[in-house]
Formats: C-alpha cells, sequence, structure tokens
C-alpha cells in the first residue's frame, strides 16, 4: 500500500448515515469535509443493525437559513453527535475518517459511564474526536490527541459542534499534538515501529501518572472484511513472505508487548503491575457493521505499594 493510495473507512459505506457535505474550504486540506449525523441509544438497549430490520434514519443533518448547523438536539429515543471529517482520504490522511474502532469504543464508554466520572483522560490517536467527545460526555476532563494536524482542526471543530453533550461546557477538553515517535519524520501506519511508539507513548504516560491505577483501553480491528480497506495502526491482516499464509504480524506484535507488560517485574513499568483481558458483549448504542474482527482490550497498570 503506497501514501498516495485512497482508502475509505467501512463506516462511510452506511447508507443509513446522514451526511452533508461543506460548502466551504475553512481548512488547507484537499480533502471535502462533510458532517454527518451519529445517533446512539443512552440506554442498554442494542441497535439494530442487521439489512432487514436497518434502524430507520428519516433525520438528515439540517442548516437553518444562514446556512448554519442545526446543532444536536435530544429526542425521546436517541442522541445525536454531528462528526466533521474526510470521506476517503490519503492513507496518510486516515485520521480525517471515523473508523469502526471508534464507534465500538465509544458504545463501551457508553456502557460503562461511571468508570470515566471524575477521571482525567487521555485518547491516543483520536482522528477527528468521536471517542473523546462521547468520553467528555462523563468525564471530568478529555485530553484529545493526535499527530495530525488535520485530524485535530477537525477534532476542535466537532468539539464546538457537540457543546451542549459535554459534562461541562468549559475546560472540559483539550485537543492537543502528540506524536508516539517524535522522531518519525513521516506518518508511518502499520509498522511494527509504530506499535512500539504506541506502547512507548502508553508506559511513559503511567509512569509519569501519580496515580495507583491507570486504566488503558485499546480498540482495535485485525482485518478487512468485504475487502474494503480498515485499519488502525497496529493491526491488520497480511500475507507475508515470513509465514507464506495469512498472518498479522502487527496483531502479533501487540500481544507480545501486553504479554511483556504482563510478567512480573516488567522492565518497563518497575513500579506497577499489569493485567490485561479483552472485554467481549459491548451492547452497541451507535448503529454500525460491527464486524468480529473488531476488539477492545483493557490493560489495567497498578502502583506497588510498598
Ligand atoms: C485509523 S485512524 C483511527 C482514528 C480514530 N481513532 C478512529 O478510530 O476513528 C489512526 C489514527 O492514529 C493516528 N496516528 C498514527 N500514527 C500516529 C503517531 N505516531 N502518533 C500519534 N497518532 C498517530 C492517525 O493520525 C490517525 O488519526
Amino acid at each position: 500500500m503506497q501514501n498516495d493510495d485512497i482508502v475509505l473507512s467501512d463506516v462511510h459505506l452506511d447508507e443509513n448515515l446522514s451526511r452533508i457535505q461543506e460548502n466551504s474550504n475553512d481548512d488547507q486540506c484537499e480533502s471535502e469535509n462533510y458532517v454527518t449525523r451519529f445517533k446512539f441509544k443512552s440506554s442498554d438497549r442494542r441497535c439494530s443493525v442487521t439489512n432487514n430490520d436497518s434502524v430507520t434514519n428519516n433525520d438528515s443533518v439540517t442548516v437553518d437559513g444562514d446556512g448554519d448547523l442545526v446543532l444536536p438536539r435530544q429526542d425521546e429515543d436517541f442522541n445525536v453527535i454531528l462528526i466533521k471529517h474526510s470521506l476517503s482520504t490519503k492513507l496518510d490522511d486516515v485520521g480525517r475518517q471515523v473508523w469502526p474502532a471508534s464507534l465500538m469504543l465509544s458504545d463501551f464508554i457508553l456502557s460503562n459511564k461511571d468508570i470515566f466520572k471524575c477521571k482525567v483522560v487521555i485518547e491516543l490517536g483520536a482522528g477527528v474526536g468521536l471517542c473523546s467527545i462521547v468520553v467528555g460526555m462523563f468525564c471530568e476532563k478529555i485530553i484529545c490527541t493526535d499527530c495530525l494536524d488535520s485530524a485535530l482542526d477537525l477534532s476542535q471543530a466537532n468539539f464546538i459542534l457537540n457543546t451542549g453533550l459535554l459534562a461541562k461546557a468549559e475546560n472540559n477538553h483539550a485537543v492537543l499534538k502528540l506524536d508516539w515517535n517524535k522522531n518519525l519524520n513521516d506518518l508511518v501506519i502499520f509498522s511494527q515501529d509504530i506499535t512500539d511508539a504506541f506502547f512507548e507513548t502508553i508506559i511513559h504516560i503511567i509512569n509519569i501518572n501519580k496515580k495507583d491505577q491507570v486504566d488503558v483501553f485499546i480498540s482495535l480491528e485485525k482485518s478487512a472484511p468485504k475487502n474494503v480497506y480498515v485499519n488502525v495502526p497496529v493491526n491488520r491482516l497480511n500475507f507475508t513472505i515470513e509465514d507464506k499464509d495469512i498472518a498479522c504480524p502487527a496483531y502479533d506484535h501487540l500481544t507480545i508487548w501486553i504479554q511483556e507488560l504482563c510478567t512480573l517485574n516488567c522492565k518497563y513499568a518497575p513500579s506497577h503491575i499489569f493485567s490485561c483481558r479483552k472485554i467481549d458483549n459491548i451492547y452497541q448504542h451507535f448503529c454500525y457493521n460491527r464486524s468480529d474482527y473488531l476488539e477492545l482490550w483493557i490493560l489495567e497498570a497498578r502502583r506497588i505499594t510498598s
């Protein structure tokens, strides 16, 4: 895959989602922006997502007489998040799209609001900030980070679009540039190096944190169903010469990192004990095609007290 190749997230293929194309060219990026209306159930009643029983979405993204967006409103059954994003992008710009893993992590957050109450949360590789906004509905403060300037601009715009949903309208969020590997000149995706940089960033955050426990949620997608190119930085199924078979070396590399962290006396964070597990059976609040390749992991780091 070359950096110039165009990629498209599964999420944007969903015909039930309503979106409008933005007229104005308000940033320097080549991709055109759209605003999509993501509906979600605030209760734990599962959304129907099968073709025969698809969620009818007659709501459209609307603009008022002045051409301004009509902001999210709460109705009886659904809440709505408006997300400004690009559709297809070059590989370097995938952070400008919405990816299924962020919807599954958002589902988890909505079912586990109490975990996030009174917490300061940092999202790594946040893209256009969907998860950050969802957690911003419940947490004390959300720090939304990415290395891509144009994605950060979209995140910032999305926080403004969804101000009404946030737990506190002011000082509840920050959008910041954070590159897991500042030494990389170009954004390299799907290499094992990026997995190393991702975990090194997590370990750094854990080590400098003064809290007794840090919980890390890792949401990822392992492959590309329906031949649509879908990805997160740390995993992808590939045919590899070494394995002479379909393999996902980056995913394997991720599991090695997790195993390493969970060994006793882990050399990377000697003051902490780690445990890790996969989280299954997550209620689906958002309407999207949740593939079997989506996974959510929790990595818990507890400070050793003498
Ligand atoms: C597939 S996108 C996922 C975006 C968002 N989390 C979602 O699921 O919609 C991967 C994200 O990781 C970010 N990323 C890649 N390499 C990074 C790095 N070295 N440091 C920080 N963010 C990085 C990209 O800019 C992009 O926003």
